[in-house]
């Protein structure tokens, strides 16, 4: 498929009502990186849009983009060209200040390695981007407690990381990147740490967030995490290769 029916696909929203609202929106998109003389396009124009309630795995083989697309959404890279929409926002023209402050206010991000602060404990890395955002300590710690109580952790909040298991680490980080009640959540290969046991239980927490109305985008190497999502963008060599909605009701 090539990328313009790849993205008209994506428009057909299946037994859908209403289209829900675009909240991102990448409109040719390209990476190179610089690394001395060299430079590598790795991205090659990738236009997609994304909507409110989307629950989307990104697939491709190693070295496709995946990582460098998940960046830019995150607003921790800038593409060379191309606009990259999120919300309303133009970002590409922002500054690094500018890109930290939407980071803050309107992303969530899940990694591989959980990347929590280990010297704070559960409840302390959950608070963290409350604070960021300029909560006084007394909301940003009954927030955290919800949060960490969503996620089961309810019982672990004075734990540090090194006290907890995988799965439990990447729980926390997840109820880290709801803290700020983010416009997408961004997942890069979450589960690639856990045991199948401990994955599967992440999942079904981004289900339930799912429906809950949340807007998900998760890289995932797995065939059988990605059927769990509504979306399935494919990319290989920095283009979209599919882009396919499937029917879950
Ligand atoms: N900071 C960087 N500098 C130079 N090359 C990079 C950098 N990050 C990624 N690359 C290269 O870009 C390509 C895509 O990488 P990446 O987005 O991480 O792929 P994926 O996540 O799909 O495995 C790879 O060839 C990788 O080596
Ligand atoms: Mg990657």
């Amino acid at each position: 498929m090539d990328v313009i029916a790849a993205n008209r696909s994506a428009t057909n929203f299946i037994g859908m009502g209403a289209k829900p609202a675009v909240v991102a929106s990448l409109d040719d998109i390209r990476k190179t990186y610089y690394m001395g003389t060299l430079s590598v396009e790795v991205l090659h124009g990738i236009s997609l849009d994304f909507y409110g309630g989307d629950y989307i795995s990104i697939m491709g083989p190693s070295g496709c983009g995946k990582s460098t697309l998940m960046n830019i959404l995150g607003c921790l890279d800038q593409p060379t060209s191309g606009k990259y929409f999120l919300g309303s926002e133009d970002t590409s023209q922002m500054v690094d200040d500018e890109l930290s402050t939407i980071r803050g206010a309107r992303l969530g991000f899940i990694f591989q390695s959980y990347n929590l602060i280990q010297q704070l404990n559960v409840l302390e890395n959950i608070e963290m981007p409350l604070f960021y955002q300029g909560y006084s300590e007394a909301a940003s710690h009954a927030k955290a407690l919800a949060l960490a109580e969503r996620v089961g952790l309810g019982d672990r909040v004075d734990h540090k990381p090194f006290e907890l298991s995988g799965g439990q680490q990447q729980r926390v980080a997840i109820a880290r990147a709801l803290a700020v009640d983010p416009l997408i959540i961004l997942a890069d290969e979450p589960t690639g740490n856990l045991d199948s046991k401990s994955g599967a239980e992440i999942l079904d927490l981004f289900d339930e967030l799912h429906s809950q109305g949340k807007t998900l985008i998760m890289v995932t190497h797995s065939n059988e995490l990605a059927e769990r999502t509504e979306r399935s963008i494919r990319l290989r060599d920095g283009l979209v290769e599919s882009d396919e909605r499937r029917r879950t009701a």
